[in-house]
């Protein structure tokens, strides 16, 4: 424990530091939420709902042709043309949108309408208004789906609450916006999770992916699992294929209460001023979206006792969701004993001239945060790999946290080898471009399949 931090600060950050044993409860709890969430007749119930999501064939390498991807669920909204060429020669164009706040919490017409307004823009961009592509729609977001281009949302999350969306298909939402236009042809062949984009994408080229991990803004995983396994797919019991990409949407575990063990005050808090209180627990521990406001909110009491910063007045840090989760990043990046990025870190918040002490307890409090979230993401993984009963995987992931947390990789290896069976191999990959390249894949193979149907 570092001796500058303060009795204060360490009581202050208790709740957030769980054992072992702790973690073992967790794979075990998420374990029996994982297979209520897979069986019909618990299904209605569980709060991880395990999404059957149509993709039964992960890539060979042989899939070619041009497609385009739309991405929408992270912090930014992107347009994609992806061109496979070969195994090795993929060619992607793609264009970020800056995405209105406002349409995050606005009516779900508008939302599609500006998604449909983009593509045409970048359809016209590079002259394939008329070609009559096949999309692949990354929308990350619970879905319940009918088909590999059908999907219902069942809830918003990540601070997204548009009106008239949920109960409803996304994909016919975006094909109806892009008719009302009539400036574009598009087939829109595919919905799906960014978990199953970045499983896809790595699958590409690591044919033992078999876990498609996200740590970004929100948090998800998808796997692969026996067809006769997944009860909620009609044809479990029939299908010639033998494997279903699920995804678990393990955001929602702890929604019934049974994560209170590893949860704060500060989580509590969080949760309140969210657009979706009582949803999402496990994210909410978690994801970027999150993440540097439960900093904040430890910090900010230990200003109001005095524990910190004392005589640095800074208005900003009294506000919500004033500290980003890339401080943390930076903040830990940092070697010991320098303050390089904290002191930047601490310029942007307007806290100016703290003490040495001030900034270890602020690596403290994001250390405190971002093991715990990694912790619980390695809850997450083996819970999954146990479920597989396999020896030998590669996950795929992606996100914000897990690219840019200095110590996220390692942390998340270190608890996964100690929470899985003895012998059992893993390797943890950065999956590239799940939503574009990944998108377009699942755009193939909905393209490929759709003559047997
Ligand atoms: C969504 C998931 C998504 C994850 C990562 C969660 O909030 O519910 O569908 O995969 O965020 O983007």
């Amino acid at each position: 424990m570092p001796s500058l931090v303060n009795m204060e600060v360490e009581l202050a950050v208790k709740g957030f530091l769980i054992d072992q044993e702790k973690m073992v409860e967790v794979v075990e709890r998420m374990t029996k939420e994982l297979k209520m969430g897979l069986a019909k007749d618990t299904h209605p119930r569980a709060v991880i709902k395990c999404f059957v999501t149509y993709v039964q064939d992960l890539p060979t390498g042989k899939e070619r042709g041009k497609y385009l991807a739309l991405d929408l669920g992270g912090t930014n909204f992107r347009v994609l043309l992806v061109t496979l060429l070969s195994q090795t020669d993929i060619h992607i164009t793609s264009k970020s949108y800056e995405f209105p706040s406002t349409l995050m919490t606005g009516t779900g017409k508008a939302l599609f309408d500006f998604l449909a307004e983009c593509l045409a823009e970048f359809c016209k961009e590079n002259a394939v208004e008329n070609d009559n592509l096949p999309l692949g729609f990354t929308f990350s977001f619970p879905l319940q789906q009918q088909g590999l281009s059908k999907g219902i949302l069942v809830a918003w999350t990540k601070g997204f609450n548009c009106e008239g969306v949920v109960g409803k298909n996304v994909v016919q939402l975006l094909q109806e916006a892009i008719e009302r236009r009539g400036d574009i042809r598009i087939n829109t062949v595919a919905v799906l999770n960014d978990t199953v984009g970045t499983l896809m994408s790595c699958a590409f080229n690591h044919p033992n992916c078999r876990i498609g991990l996200i740590v970004g803004t929100g948090s998800n995983a998808c796997y692969v699992e026996k067809t006769v396994n997944a009860e909620c797919f009609e044809g479990y019991q029939t299908s010639p294929k033998p494997s279903m990409v699920i995804n678990c949407e393990w955001g929602a575990f702890g929604d019934n209460g049974v994560l209170e063990f590893v949860r704060t005050t500060y989580d509590k808090v969080v949760d309140k001023v969210t657009p979706n209180p009582g949803k999402q627990t496990f994210e909410k521990c978690i994801s970027g979206m999150y993440m540097g406001e439960l900093v904040r909110l430890v910090v900010v009491e230990m200003i109001g006792r005095g524990a910190m910063f004392v005589g640095d007045s800074s208005q900003r840090i009294q506000q919500r969701w004033s500290f980003k989760s890339s401080y943390i990043s930076d903040i830990e990046s940092d070697g010991p004993g320098e303050y390089r990025s904290c002191n930047k870190v601490l310029h942007e918040l307007g806290i100016i001239g703290s003490q040495e002490a001030d900034k270890e307890a602020l690596r403290f409090i994001c250390e405190a945060v971002s093991s715990r979230s990694a912790k619980l993401c390695a809850c997450g993984l083996v819970t999954i790999i146990n479920k597989m009963n396999i020896n030998e995987v590669v996950i795929g992931i992606d996100g914000s946290v897990y690219r840019y947390h200095p110590k996220y990789h390692d942390m998340l290896q270190f608890h996964m080898r100690k929470l899985l069976k003895p012998g059992v191999k893993f390797e943890l990959v950065v999956s590239e471009d799940g939503s574009g390249r990944g998108a377009a894949l699942v755009a193939a193979t909905a393209v490929q399949s759709k003559p047997k149907m």
